[in-house]
């Protein structure tokens, strides 16, 4: 297969000075395209700033003859870091949301300063930055954005209530921008990457983190990135040379009413409870439609003429 390539293509890299970002910014500008490498350059847990971190990785691109600029904006001002693609390369195509940091704690112990700034950096940054990239790429035509989620999101980790409600919050914020953005070739997408760096050095145990290089996962990213990925709205798992689609799937369900009279007892409920949550033949819905279509399947069922009274259809939605 011939190389993808990114020429003529301007990407941002949010948090691009370390990491996974500085493979991606990397990769990208090997590749042809040109880089706006934002880092603020603070600490791990959102504590202080320099530009040594992005001009590190400027340096780095420039001396194997690629394009970048340094960006050391927080991504909560994220039309400053649009605005730098703009003013120096005119135009943005792809935005890579990255830049993260983390404040663990156990639940019981998060104060408001935590969950703040982790909602802040993760959350707000991803909205800030592309909701002043968005209207270029609608108006282009084209457009590629990447969230970044975790594990941590998806399946909650201990310590990690704030970092984990930010970033399964950027799911919902991707799948929205998803469907706003498709008619004009504007794709959203989300990472849930896993990697060795200075988030995780003291999360992962040392074998498998030698394992677990960015490199491995910018691939991905890139991909999702190019002109020719069709894929939108959808949550892309990568790591150690892996990569997998994540989605949300429910359960077949049960009915918990058999006319259109009768109503739901906690008692139906626990009757039912093996097959509420059994998973067997669980379904993954791939939009709402789909969620209001199921729901209306189950009023169907319910509204059987064998159970049914007469019923006025507009009653059927006080469901
Ligand atoms: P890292 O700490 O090595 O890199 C993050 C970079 O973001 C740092 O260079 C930091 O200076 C920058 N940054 C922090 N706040 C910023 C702000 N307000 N504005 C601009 N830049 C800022 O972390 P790593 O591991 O490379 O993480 C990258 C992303 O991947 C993060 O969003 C993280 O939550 C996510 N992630 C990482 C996982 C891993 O296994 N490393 C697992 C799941 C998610």
């Amino acid at each position: 297969m011939a190389d993808l390539r990114f020429d003529g293509r301007v990407v941002i890299v949010t948090g691009a000075g370390a990491g996974i970002g500085r493979t991606y910014a990397l990769l990208f500008a090997s590749r042809g395209a040109k880089v706006v490498v934002n880092d603020l350059g603070g600490g791990r847990h959102g504590d202080g700033s320099s530009s040594k971190a992005a001009d590190n990785v400027v340096d780095e691109i420039r001396r194997t003859g690629g394009i970048a600029v340094p960006n050391y904006n927080s991504v909560t001002d994220g039309e400053q870091l649009v605005k730098s693609a703009l003013d120096n390369f005119g135009r943005i195509d792809i935005l890579v949301n990255n830049a993260g940091i983390l404040r663990d704690k156990s639940f019981a112990k998060l104060s408001d300063q935590d969950w703040d700034l982790v909602h802040q950096v993760h959350l707000k940054g991803s909205f800030k930055t592309t909701q002043a990239a968005f209207p270029h790429m609608k108006k282009q035509g084209f457009g590629r954005i990447i969230m970044t989620a975790s594990n941590s999101g998806l399946y909650g980790n201990f310590g990690q209530a704030n970092y984990s409600a930010a970033k399964l919050a950027l799911v919902g914020l991707a799948k929205t921008i998803a469907i706003e953005g498709a008619k004009s070739n504007v794709f959203c997408n989300v990472i849930v990457p896993t990697a060795a760096s200075r988030l995780t050095e003291d999360i992962l145990p040392p074998d498998i983190f030698n394992e677990l290089k960015p490199e491995f996962i910018a691939p991905v990213v890139a991909y999702l990135c190019h002109e020719s990925c069709p894929e939108n709205g959808s949550m892309i798992e990568a790591a150690a040379g892996w990569a997998g689609k994540c989605t949300i799937v429910r359960s077949n369900g049960a009915l918990l009413r058999s006319s259109m009279n009768d109503g739901v007892t906690i008692e139906k409920v626990k009757e039912n409870w093996g097959k509420i949550t059994d998973m067997t033949d669980a379904k993954s819905l791939r939009a709402i439609e789909e969620a209001t279509g199921a729901l209306i399947e189950s009023l169907d069922a319910i509204r059987d003429p064998e159970n049914q009274e007469a019923q006025a259809n507009d009653e059927l939605f006080e469901f």
